[in-house]
């Protein structure tokens, strides 16, 4: 059966779109009969993230912290499923202006309470998002479908 994967992402000014349009693309190329839900923090819920074999998480950096959208995100989920989605697989994307470690370290805090397991390396972008960034993302994305697909997640 394909892989369900779930992707969660806010953007206010387009940035973290743009990763999210590349990470989208490899998504699709990694595995084209993926089963694909996209979705604004703000829409997305626990059945969301029961339904996906793999969550990726992608957010701006906001007051050196995740955005606002995606920590409502995790209010409402956390304690419903922190026994319930344990080792379920993650990646996350995450875009600031001049930082983004601050932004990663407080998604990495929350994952690691819930005992989700990053499929691989966060992929950042800092400053104008470049040729190098949209790669990057492309290939997280197309390495999440396909290591998916073939269970190595
Ligand atoms: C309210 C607010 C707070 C921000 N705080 C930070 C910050 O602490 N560090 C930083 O590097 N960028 C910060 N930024 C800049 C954004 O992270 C940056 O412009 C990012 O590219 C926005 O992503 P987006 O275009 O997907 O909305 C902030 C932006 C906003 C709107």
């Amino acid at each position: 059966m394909a892989p369900r994967l779930l992707v969660v992402f806010f953007s206010r000014s387009g940035g973290t779109q743009a990763l999210c349009d590349a990470v989208i693309a490899g998504i699709t190329e990694g595995c084209p009969a993926v089963d694909l839900r996209i979705l604004s923090p703000f829409d997305a819920d626990v059945d969301d993230v029961r339904w996906a074999d793999g969550v990726v998480l992608g957010t701006p950096t906001h007051f050196g912290y995740m955005s606002g959208a995606l920590k409502d995100f995790f209010e409402r989920i956390f304690r419903p499923l922190l026994e319930e989605t344990v080792g379920k697989p993650l990646a996350l994307f995450g875009k600031g202006e001049s930082d983004v470690d601050g932004c990663v370290s407080s998604v990495e805090r929350i994952v690691t309470g819930l005992r989700w397991k990053q499929m691989l390396p966060p992929v950042t972008a800092v400053g104008p998002v470049t040729e190098e960034h949209l790669a990057a993302a492309h290939e997280l994305g197309a390495a999440v479908a396909a290591g998916l697909d073939a269970g190595v997640f």
